[in-house]
């Protein structure tokens, strides 16, 4: 049906965990109520926030605290390029390991804080991932993902001012 929910995962990886967490969360969200589209980091630019509807960042942090290799085009982009996002509904799971203390998440932090600068407004609270506590990263996303989606679902309907 066309009002349907659309749904745009962006996947920042290094080795493949967030790509699995993606995938947990496409299999949660695409249905009846949502079309999910999941698209790795890679190669994209700032124009991919032009797609129609919401937006998933799910990334992991490397190096010092940097975004992974794959994301770093993208956010070097907006960066630079600096586009009005005002019209972008967001949100994000981070992963990341607290082993590295100064710079637990930084990825999605990184991301979450150049999206808020350049206007777009995120829905929920940031999922902070930690790879040291013993809960999988897929089964966090799972227990995480209806709510988000209810989230999601009302911030869609809510007028763009709000
Ligand atoms: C070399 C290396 C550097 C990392 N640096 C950080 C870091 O600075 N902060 C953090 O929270 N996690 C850090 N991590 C942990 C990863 O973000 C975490 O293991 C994540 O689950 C990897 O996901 P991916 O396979 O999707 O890249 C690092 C991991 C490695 C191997």
């Amino acid at each position: 049906m066309s009002d349907k929910l659309k749904l745009t995962i962006l996947v920042g990886t290094m080795t493949g965990t967030a790509q699995l967490v993606a995938q947990e969360l496409e299999l949660a969200w695409d249905g009846e109520e949502a079309e999910v589209q999941t698209l790795l980091m890679d190669g994209l630019d700032a124009s991919v926030f032009r797609r129609p509807g919401l937006f998933l960042l799910c990334t992991s942090t490397y190096g010092q605290g940097d975004v992974p290799d794959n994301a770093r085009k993208l956010y070097e982009d907006l960066a630079a390029a600096r586009p009005d996002l005002s019209g972008v509904r967001y949100g994000v799971f981070g992963l990341g390991d607290r082993t590295y203390a100064e710079t637990f998440n930084f990825g999605g932090r990184k991301f979450d804080e150049l999206l808020l600068a350049l206007g777009a407004r995120r829905i929920g609270e940031r999922v902070q991932h930690d790879a040291s506590s013993g809960v999988l990263p897929e089964e966090r996303a799972e227990e995480w993902a209806p709510g988000w989606l209810t989230e999601a679902r009302a911030a869609a309907q809510a007028p763009a001012a709000a």
